[in-house]
């Protein structure tokens, strides 16, 4: 059989990667795709000094890739929204498949690539977006498919996970631990997406929209970073049996689905909560399943690359299926896409981890738990830290409320003359039904 050409846009971590692995397995890849694979063209800009790219083709114009008859499949990996937008559609426009690794692409032009896609009949392949090496994507829009899928949690942004464990493990500085994280390759070109939660939100998008068959909506996505996590609730935290980690969760519940990336607390005894440095994981509860969890590198050239190549073998033995006959991009067939709401934050459901600054006088904590009980909110724990100070730190951890109760009781708190400040609230949740 022919081969299949392949034209990549973008020679920087993860392109650097993409053509070392192809390169490197070619023969293996071939035993799998029944192909030989091979780089037609490179569009980059600049040369990646880790790769040997002497004998393919190089051009500083991406669209000169997307355009070159030769080529079957655009291997996009320049990341961005705009020209990368403008650069898959006109692989679309031209009969090419896609392969991409840019989450931000997809979770917020997702929808309208995937129908550009599916009226050409070409294949949009995003494995390598959402969790690096890790076939989370595979995982639930194919291994999962016999189930109704509850909900899912994952540590998805590998830098916020690096920062928080080298904070917490070793004391070292929050901008320290980042600049460690860019020079890895592993933080995003703008790393506020990564500090503030927008990367991770990203993927949570695309993963709830796999698991719930909805469309993408991004926009929809409650995001809460980890720069104001103190070192104090860290240890708190930990005194209580919990950890902090950056989770991404989506979860299907009566009236609607829940997405949303926030800090959050978790049993210490958890798996997922021995996820450390830049490694990711996700676990996904489906009905017929039980929980299962998947873990591994979240970012880095070659973890990246691992997703990127699969995914352009997966399109390589689909290349004669029809659009009807192939998985569809989003796990459910397009027509048969849910319009069940996503949910804003007031309407979801959580156990919550408080603190505030009380001053040290008598029946401050009465007032404190009187006006929890008036909202509904059960305790489950409470401890007030000894200190020489007039103010103490309390600590109080509740049983699961609506977030808008919470709110309410939050802003009663905070206007109680005996607390000082604002009132820290972090979410807590126990994985369970
Ligand atoms: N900046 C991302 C991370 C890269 O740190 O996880 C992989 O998407």
């Amino acid at each position: 059989m022919k081969p299949v050409k392949v034209g990549i846009c973008g020679l920087g971590t993860v392109g650097g990667g993409t053509f070392n692995v192809l390169k490197r397995n070619a023969e293996e890849i071939e035993r799998r795709a029944g192909r030989q694979i091979i780089v037609e063209q490179i569009g980059t800009r600049h040369e990646n000094p880790a790769c040997d790219t002497k004998g393919t083709q190089l051009t500083a114009d991406i669209f000169e890739v997307a355009s070159n008859p030769e080529v079957d499949i655009v291997v996009e990996l320049i990341g961005g929204y705009d020209v990368a937008l403008q650069l898959v559609m006109t692989a679309i426009e031209n009969g090419k498949h896609v392969v991409t690794a840019n989450k931000a692409l997809i979770a917020v032009h997702g929808n309208e690539i995937f129908e550009a896609a599916q009226k050409k009949n070409v294949m949009v392949a995003f494995e390598a977006s959402v969790a690096g090496g890790i076939p989370i994507i595979k995982a639930i829009r194919e291994g999962l498919a016999s189930n109704r899928i509850n909900w899912l949690a994952g540590i998805i942004n590998g830098t916020g996970n690096f920062i928080m464990t080298e904070m917490r493990e070793k004391g070292r500085d929050f901008n320290d631990v980042l600049k460690e994280a860019q020079a890895l390759g592993y933080a995003e070109a703008d790393p506020t997406f990564d500090v503030e939660g927008i990367d991770a939100a990203h993927k949570l998008t695309i993963l709830a929209s796999l698991a719930f068959g909805i469309p993408l909506q991004f926009e929809k996505a409650f995001t809460e970073g980890i720069s104001k996590i103190t070192r104090e609730d860290v240890q708190y935290a930990e005194e209580l049996g919990y950890r902090i980690k950056h989770l991404g969760i989506s979860r299907h519940a009566e009236n609607g689905i829940e997405l949303r990336v926030h800090p959050t607390l978790i049993p210490r005894s958890a798996l997922i909560a021995n996820v450390n440095g830049v490694m990711n994981a996700v676990m996904v509860d489906g009905d017929a399943v039980g929980q299962t969890l998947y873990y591994g590198a979240g970012a880095g050239a070659e973890p990246t690359a691992s997703a990127v190549v699969s995914d352009i073998i997966d399109v390589v033995r689909t290349l004669t299926a029809d659009r009807d006959n192939r998985v569809p991009h989003l796990a459910f067939q397009p027509s048969a896409l849910s319009d069940v709401p996503v949910l804003p934050i007031s309407e979801t459901e959580s156990a919550y981890y408080l603190r505030m600054n009380a001053v040290e006088k008598p029946g401050v904590l009465a007032k404190v738990s009187s006006i929890l009980g008036e909202e509904g909110i059960n305790i489950e724990a409470i401890i007030q830290k000894e200190t020489k100070e007039y103010q103490v730190p309390v600590i109080i951890l509740t049983q699961r409320v609506l977030e808008r109760k919470m709110d309410e009781a939050i802003s009663r708190i905070e206007a109680l003359d005996e607390i000082n400040g604002q009132v820290t609230r972090i979410r807590v949740e126990h994985f369970t039904a």
